[in-house]
């Protein structure tokens, strides 16, 4: 049978969820949003790609979650954008709300899928439909670390000009400022960053990694990225879908791992048909682990404002 998603919100990085699903065949696809006739025109033009395309999935839309019934995945990309000098903490409660509901009915519908949240604050949001849906841990995953770490392959592939897919690329911790960027496991086909870069560059391509999302807002003015984020989405429900065991790095809810108890942060993370199956606790250095704890607090910090306001 074939495998359905469910996309919560079909703006930008749905829409594109939507496309790439296709592309690759992976599944049936319910979009939904509150906007009528959206979801419902970007599903009948996505399905008319078909014949050109050649892929044989079915694409609705709907403004209700009744179609999105058995989905195997939800990924929640439903929100407000980050307009520019708005930081990502700012939507927190704005998006709260948002993901608050289409968690609800994602899991009314579907209360076997696994949940792929997308929307900003991300590790937040990936708190807050943890705690709604109350589904077992391996089913909640938030999508940050692969799109940060091909932020950073990327520009670790630019510098040094060599292919994309030979730069491995680590980054930790919550999806913001604090974000941390492993460059001791870093490398280019197995060759350390270390002895291609000197210190200064590796310092500038760390900073501009985890600024990489303002960066695009900056650009855009109007909205914030969705290819990349889409690409990483699909990256997911992929390894999810075919049961591919991918190691990722992704939001997922740690209990001690870490030393960190009770939130959603980055961390390398097996991905199969169970979801999260397994979450990798790496030796990190003293510095390292500063540096997680002080972004993991970070994330804390919003978890805190949300538990106020339950
Ligand atoms: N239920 C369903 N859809 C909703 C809801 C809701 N309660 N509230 C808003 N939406 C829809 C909007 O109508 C819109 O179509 O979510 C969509 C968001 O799309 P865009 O504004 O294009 O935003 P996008 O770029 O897709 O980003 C969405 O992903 O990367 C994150 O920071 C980003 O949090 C943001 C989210």
């Amino acid at each position: 049978m074939r495998k359905k998603v469910t996309v919560v919100g079909a703006g930008n990085v749905g829409a594109n969820c939507a496309v790439r699903i296709a592309d690759k065949e992976l599944a049936d696809v319910v979009l939904v949003d509150v906007v009528e006739g959206v979801p419902q025109g970007k599903g009948l033009d996505l399905l008319q790609s078909g014949p050109v395309q050649g892929y044989d999935v079915n694409i609705t839309g709907a403004n209700d979650y009744a179609p999105t019934a058995n989905s195997d995945i939800a990924i929640i990309t439903a929100g407000f954008p980050r307009k520019p000098g708005m930081s990502r903490d700012d939507l927190l409660l704005a998006n709260f709300e948002v993901v608050k509901t289409a968690t609800e009915q994602v899991a009314k519908y579907s209360p076997e899928c696994i949940i792929i949240v997308v929307t900003n604050p991300l590790d937040a949001m990936a708190q807050a439909a943890y705690w709604i849906s109350k589904f077992p841990k391996n089913r909640v995953v938030g999508m940050a670390g692969v799109l940060d770490s091909a932020r950073f392959r990327t520009f670790i592939a630019q510098e040094l000009n060599v292919s994309v897919e030979n730069v491995t690329g680590v980054v930790m911790g919550g999806h913001g400022d604090t974000m941390v960027p492993l460059v001791r496991l870093s490398n280019v086909s197995g060759i350390p960053l270390t002895e291609l870069m000197d210190q200064a560059t590796i310092d500038a391509i760390v900073n501009r990694t985890a600024n990489g999302g303002a960066e695009i807002v900056k650009y855009l003015k109007t909205g914030s990225a969705y290819y990349a984020p889409s690409a990483a989405a699909v990256e997911m429900a992929e390894s999810i879908l075919k049961d591919k065991k991918k190691v990722l790095p992704c939001a997922a809810y740690l209990e001690g791992e870490y030393g960190i108890n009770g939130l959603f942060v980055g961390v390398p993370v097996k991905l199969g048909a169970n979801g999260i199956e397994k979450i990798y606790e790496i030796k990190l250095t003293d510095e390292e682990q500063a540096k997680l704890q002080k972004s993991a607090d970070s994330v804390k910090e919003l978890v805190e404002v949300l538990q106020s306001k339950q």
